[in-house]
Parts: C-alpha cells; sequence; structure tokens
C-alpha cells in the first residue's frame, strides 16, 4: 500500500458531507491537503491550526478559480498526488420530457465540466508523482437508472466515462483512477430522502474510508470502479 504521509491531495467540496469526511480521514494518514470550495473563509474553523491544509477558492463554474487552485496547490507544496472530485449536485429531478435544459446545464457544469477541468490541469502534476491517484465521486446512479432523474444519472454516468479516459491516458505515468459509486449517502444532499432513514444510509466516514483505500493502492493493484450500498438491488 502507498503511505499517505505528505503526499498532496486536493479534494473539492472538502466543507460539508463527504468531501469534509474525506479530508478529515487523509488528514488523519497523514496528507498534506489542498482543499477546494467556494467559501474557504467559512471553513477556516473546521480543521483548526496546522501547515498540512491550505484552502482555496474552487466555483465549478469558474474555469479560472479551478486553474488558480492547481496552480496555488503546486507552488505551495511542490506536488500533486491526488485529486478527489468529490464537489456536486442534484437538482430536483431532470426527466426525459423537461423541456427546460438549466438544471441540467448546471449540473452538467458542476459534476462534469468541472472535474473534468480539474482533471486535465492536474494531470502533468499526477504525472511527475509517478503513483498519482483520482478519485471520482460518482454513483450508482451512473450505473442504472432507478427514477425520473435522468439528467443527474447523465451526469454521473459522464463521470464514469471520464474516470476510465483518466485511466487510459494516465496509466504508462502511473496515474490510476477510480471512480466510487455509492447509492445513498447520509449528507445534506439526501437529506429529503423520507423513505431511507439516515442511520441505514451509506455514512459519510465509511465511503471516507474506501475513498482512503482507493488511494493507498498500489500501482498495481487498481479499482476501476467501486460500487458501494446500503441495500440490496439486482447485481450490487
Ligand atoms: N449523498 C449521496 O447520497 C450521494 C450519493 C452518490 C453520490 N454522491 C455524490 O457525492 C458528492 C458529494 O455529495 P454530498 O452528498 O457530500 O453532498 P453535499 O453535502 O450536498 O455537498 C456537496 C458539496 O459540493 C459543493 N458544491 C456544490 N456546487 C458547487 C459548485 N458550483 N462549485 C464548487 N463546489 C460546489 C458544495 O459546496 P457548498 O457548501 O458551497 O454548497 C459541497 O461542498 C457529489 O458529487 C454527489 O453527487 C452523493
Amino acid at each position: 500500500m502507498l503511505n499517505l504521509t505528505g503526499r498532496v491531495i486536493m479534494i473539492s467540496g472538502a466543507n460539508r458531507g463527504i468531501g469534509l469526511a474525506v479530508a478529515r480521514r487523509l488528514l488523519d494518514g497523514g496528507a498534506k491537503l489542498s482543499l477546494g470550495m467556494r467559501d474557504e473563509a467559512a471553513a477556516t474553523s473546521l480543521f483548526g491550526d496546522t501547515q498540512d491544509i491550505i484552502l482555496n477558492r474552487y466555483q465549478a463554474r469558474d474555469a479560472g478559480s479551478a486553474k488558480r487552485w492547481v496552480e496555488n496547490t503546486a507552488s505551495t507544496f511542490g506536488k500533486i498526488d491526488g485529486l478527489v472530485n468529490n464537489a456536486g449536485i442534484s437538482q430536483p429531478a431532470v426527466s426525459l420530457m423537461d423541456d427546460d435544459e438549466t438544471q441540467l446545464d448546471e449540473m452538467w457544469a458542476v459534476n462534469v465540466k468541472g472535474p473534468t477541468r480539474l482533471t486535465r490541469l492536474a494531470m502533468p502534476y499526477l504525472a511527475k508523482s509517478g503513483s498519482g491517484r483520482v478519485v471520482n465521486v460518482a454513483s450508482l446512479s451512473g450505473k442504472r437508472l432507478k427514477n425520473s432523474n435522468m439528467g443527474y444519472a447523465m451526469t454521473k454516468f459522464a463521470v464514469i466515462a471520464l474516470t476510465h479516459a483518466t485511466r487510459r491516458e494516465g496509466w504508462d505515468q502511473g496515474i490510476r483512477a477510480t471512480a466510487i459509486c455509492p447509492s445513498f449517502v447520509r449528507t445534506d444532499m439526501t437529506s429529503e430522502v423520507s423513505r431511507v432513514d439516515p442511520n441505514e444510509m451509506i455514512q459519510p466516514q465509511d465511503l471516507a474510508e474506501l475513498i482512503h483505500t482507493a488511494l493507498t493502492l498500489p500501482n498495481n493493484a487498481v479499482m476501476a470502479e467501486m460500487l458501494v450500498n446500503y441495500t440490496l438491488e439486482d447485481m450490487f
């Protein structure tokens, strides 16, 4: 397994939910973190006083913020070893027959174009690492359609395509990419889901443990996709 100590990992949307749980787990593991979030000033109290974290403004719809974040990470820590593309949104259901494409465009910008841009910008640094890692927080909605929210599912299928493209592009430089595909996780995103008890859902800390594993597997033991469920469905 790779030792996380001193490795520099970027995480988007690390101010709450899954991203925050991942940041805490990786900090425990000795990583240096470069966190991207829309309101970095509001997050200063989340991690206490440590030299091992820098907070950066990241707005997925703003290409300039992605570039500044990647450049600031490399200039502060001198390298980038990993990227966790976590920030994402689920708008109210966008079904096939909706003729207003506003929400679809918004989800596409945040869930797909944001991670694609960050990956592209980080690739040269990840290649230098020799064991660069990318974990994309996709969803089981990227593996199957269970309801009418086609728009969210489309973006998560696309995140899985991004993951496989990253694997192909970076393989010879030691870059390994994993799409983690959870069902319901207990976060703000699922707070409106009333048919499942939040205690029954996947807990963010448990997902963070799996993401930690994906980031520490060696170059020759690779998981392209991790499918994670709290309940029984056909095949997962
Ligand atoms: N919860 C689930 O059941 C579940 C299941 C499968 C996959 N996922 C995926 O897991 C990831 C994290 O979700 P979560 O459950 O932790 O949700 P969450 O608690 O709602 O957190 C979402 C995160 O994304 C950030 N974000 C939203 N829009 C952004 C933008 N335009 N630019 C930059 N950051 C933005 C949020 O920042 P602000 O605080 O500024 O809004 C927040 O940090 C998402 O990609 C989601 O699709 C979640």
